[in-house]
């Protein structure tokens, strides 16, 4: 039943931030998407008999996909091979799966919040036994692989059912077809006081969630409307579609704009969020209040304890480099350790196993804590309604006393998307030459006090992530921080992160693109950005 066939490696596979994202029309690509998968299962030993869990945000080719993994993986000798059904799993509930099967690791595939349907991206990613992310000495590996890849093969069979829940079997593996929500809601109400949010909604809380069009559907409609109680329609674009609706399912101000116009307006709802294409990230806006991922995971910290499945406290805080330090200063009052680590959901993962943090934190709007080892978009939005159950204050009232205690950073983000990458390339050599003058300099009233390309040791493994970013700190405390995005599919995009801290709560009302104006006058002057790229505004700016 095993079929052999030859191939020669296509030049690129080289997983990035998130695994290998590239547009749909080169994973259709004869073989491509074979390749890769090739290339994983060609790096993983011991396999034999165990368990792979797969299953991805329902995009364009992932029902395709699906079974390409499923022939090369039971050739591989796993024993059982979970997968949602039709194809389905939010990256965190793919993540709380491999953790509650024991399985050995999982496939999960999607391009995140990139745009899906036959002219979007699709993507593929490996998780290890712990549920999260390979670390990037399993991807070098499966990149090395990819290099030299020379056959592929597959137990040879027909097309699997992925509508029927049940067991498969596929050559001499089972493929156990599982309802993607069941054991995530388990979970959740393992953690949060359901009860407790029922009463909340039941008072008159009204809420609007926008699953755009993409995996978290399923889970948030079951999850707020179903055992909540939340109001039918609540829950909107709550219909997983392989080009999510022709939507940009990225849950920020640009592409959920329309929720934040309601949540801005009078009668709009108490709390708006959303999450993205694979159920990962959030947004979270209260009435007439946006609260910056930097913040949610801030706040989150601070809170968390409120919260049944936090109530022993937490361990410690991570947050990646360039999110802004507020999580900083809430560790520092509690007592507990913080870590800032590279731009990467996987390098939380030894942290979280290692019991050093339970909450972890980016400002690329994704935030989670030792549940699983992904980022959880609803995972974030139930604790946010847990505390906000449980101290019947409105969002915006926490948010206020949240800086009025622990002082604001004001925090924006400037991304220059699709610039040439030759361009932005020269542009970050530039930097880093110039950064051994930088320190000391003045530009008006600010001196900057450091400067260097961020590199990171892991405290519990040992290995040393370098060129992470190029960091400008300032003896203010404020930061400007350039580094080049590692999930794009076209050309470069550059972004640009600005961070500065005010304790005085007299000036927490600032318009945060004036608090920061300075700075980022700053980055144009230092970075020579129009010079680089031809650019002198950003494309998004969040
Ligand atoms: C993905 C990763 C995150 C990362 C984000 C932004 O969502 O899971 O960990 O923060 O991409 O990455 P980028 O390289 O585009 O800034
Ligand atoms: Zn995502």
């Amino acid at each position: 039943m095993i079929k052999t066939v030859p191939t020669t490696p296509f030049e690129g596979q080289k997983p990035g931030t998130s695994g290998l994202r590239k547009k749909v029309s080169v994973f259709q690509q004869p073989r491509y998407l074979d390749n890769f998968v090739q290339a994983i299962m060609d790096s993983l030993e011991g396999t034999a008999g165990q368990t792979l869990v797969l299953g991805g945000d329902g995009r364009f080719y992932n029902r395709e996909a699906i079974q390409i993994v499923i022939r090369m993986a039971a050739a591989k000798g796993f024993g059982r091979i979970v997968v949602g059904r039709g194809g389905i799993l939010s990256t965190p509930a793919a993540s709380n799966t491999i953790r509650k099967l024991g399985a050995y690791g999982g496939v999960i595939l999607s391009a995140s919040h990139n745009p899906g349907g036959p002219d979007g991206d699709f993507g593929i990613k490996y998780n290890i036994g712990n549920g999260g992310p390979a670390p990037e000495k399993i991807t070098d590996a499966i990149h090395a692989r990819t290099l030299t890849v020379d056959r592929l093969v597959y137990v040879d069979t027909p097309d699997i059912d992925l509508n029927a829940l049940g067991d498969f079997p596929v050559g001499e593996a089972i493929v156990s077809v599982i309802d993607p929500v069941a054991d995530y809601q388990v979970l959740m109400e393992s953690l949060f006081d359901f009860d407790r949010i029922r009463a909340l909604f039941a008072s008159g809380f009204r809420m609007r969630f926008d699953a755009m069009s993409a995996v978290t559907g399923p889970y948030a409609t079951a999850i707020l409307e179903g055992a909540l109680g939340a109001a039918p329609g609540t829950v909107i674009n709550g219909t997983p579609l392989p080009d999510f609706g022709g939507h940009h399912p990225d849950p920020n101000l640009v592409h959920a704009k329309d929720l934040y116009d309601l949540a801005m307006s009078p009668d709009g709802p108490d709390l708006c969020a959303a999450s993205d294409g694979d159920g990962d990230r959030n947004l979270i806006i209260g009435k007439g209040q946006f609260v910056t991922p930097s913040d949610s995971v801030a706040i989150l910290a601070a809170n968390a304890h409120l919260a049944k499945g936090y109530a022993g406290g937490i361990a410690g805080v991570a947050r990646s480099m360039p999110t802004s330090a507020a999580a900083d200063r809430v560790a520092k009052a509690k007592g507990i350790a913080i870590y800032e680590t590279p731009t990467g959901w996987k390098f939380f993962g030894n942290l979280l196993d290692a019991g050093l943090v339970t909450i972890c934190g980016e400002e690329s709007a994704g935030t989670g804590s030792d549940h699983v080892r992904e980022k959880d978009g609803l995972w974030a939005v139930l604790l946010w309604l847990d505390i906000l159950a449980t101290r019947r204050q409105s969002v915006a009232e926490i948010v206020r006393e949240h800086w009025a205690t622990y002082g604001r950073n004001y925090y924006s983000r400037h991304d220059y998307e699709e610039v040439e990458a030759a361009g932005a390339n020269a542009m970050v050599t530039e930097l880093r030459a110039k950064l051994p003058g930088l320190k000391g300099q003045r530009f008006g009233g600010l001196e900057i006090a450091d400067a260097d390309d961020f590199a990171y040791h892991d405290p519990v493994d040992g290995s040393d992530s370098r060129n992470q970013g190029i960091r400008i700190l300032f003896t203010e405390g404020s930061r400007l921080i350039f580094r080049l995005s590692g999930t794009g599919t076209a050309g470069a995009t550059l972004r640009v992160y600005v961070d500065r801290y005010v304790a005085d709560a007299a000036q927490h009302g600032l318009d945060t693109q004036e608090a920061l104006s300075d700075l980022i006058a700053l980055s144009h002057e230092i970075g020579g950005i129009e010079r680089h790229t031809g650019r002198k505004t950003p494309s998004v700016i969040t």
